[in-house]
C-alpha cells in the first residue's frame, strides 16, 4: 500500500514539474499574438482566428547578416513572438547569430528555453556550464553542419575561432526564450547591485567592481 502511495506521489511530482517547466500545449490550432490588446495574460492574447493571414506566420530577414560592428563582434537576430505573432503559444522560436572573426556571443542564459544551434558558416568554440556544485564546463569546437545543444537555464556562449565570419542558426523551445547576459545583469543592472555585494561575491576590490560597472 505504502509503495503505491509513493509511486502515485512520484508520478504526481513528475507530471507537475513537467507542466510547470515547459510551455503549455496549445488548446487550439493557433493563437496569433494580438499586440494591440491591453489584456495581460501568460503569453499574448489571440487575435480573431478568422482574421488569420499567411503573413501572421511569416518573417523575412534571416538572409541578412547582422551588424557585428560592436565591442563583442557578434549580433543576434531574433525571430520570436515579438517578430512573428503566429508563434504565440507554440513554444518555439529561432535566431540567426553572426560573428565577426573572434567575435563572441558572451555568456548568457535563456530562462525559458533549451537551444539547439547549427553552424552555417565558419568554426565556433561553444560551451555551457553545469549547475552547482560541479560547475563543469562542457565545450567543443563545432564547424559548418555541426549541431550543439544548450540545455535550458544553463549559462552558455559561442566564440568564432575561425579566420572568417561565422553564421549560426538556433532554435529555442519557447516563443519568448528571454536572455540574461551575465555581465550585463550582474554589473549593469539598473539600479546597480550595491558594490559591497559584488566585492564580496567576486572577492575583488571595489575599484575592480567600479570598473566593471562602468563598462556595462
Ligand atoms: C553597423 O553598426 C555600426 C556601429 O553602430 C555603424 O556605425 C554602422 O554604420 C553599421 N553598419 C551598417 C551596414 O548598418
Amino acid at each position: 500500500m505504502a509503495n503505491h502511495i509513493i509511486i502515485f506521489l512520484s508520478l504526481l511530482v513528475f507530471t507537475c514539474s513537467f507542466a510547470l517547466a515547459f510551455e503549455p500545449s496549445p488548446l487550439q490550432d493557433f493563437c496569433i499574438a494580438d499586440s494591440t490588446s491591453s489584456a495581460r495574460v501568460n503569453g499574448v492574447v489571440c487575435k480573431d482566428p478568422k482574421l488569420a493571414q499567411a503573413n501572421d506566420f511569416f518573417f523575412s530577414g534571416l538572409h541578412l547578416p547582422g551588424n557585428t560592428s560592436n565591442l563583442l563582434g557578434s549580433k543576434v537576430t531574433p525571430v520570436n513572438v515579438a517578430q512573428l505573432p503566429g508563434l504565440n503559444t507554440l513554444g518555439i522560436s529561432m535566431v540567426r547569430i553572426d560573428y565577426a572573426p573572434w567575435g563572441l556571443n558572451s555568456p548568457h542564459t535563456h530562462p525559458r528555453a533549451t537551444e539547439i544551434l547549427t553552424v552555417l558558416e565558419g568554426t565556433l568554440y561553444v560551451g555551457f556550464v553545469t549547475s552547482n556544485p560541479e560547475n563543469r564546463l562542457i565545450s567543443k569546437v563545432v564547424q559548418k553542419g555541426d549541431v550543439f545543444v544548450f540545455p535550458i537555464g544553463l549559462i552558455h556562449f559561442q566564440r568564432n575561432v575561425g579566420y572568417g565570419n561565422a553564421i549560426a542558426i538556433a532554435a529555442l523551445s519557447s516563443q519568448n526564450p528571454g536572455v540574461i547576459t551575465i555581465a550585463n545583469a550582474v554589473f549593469g543592472s539598473n539600479p546597480s547591485i550595491p558594490s559591497d555585494v559584488l566585492t564580496k561575491a567576486f572577492q575583488v576590490d571595489k575599484s575592480i567592481v567600479d570598473t566593471l560597472q562602468t563598462k556595462f
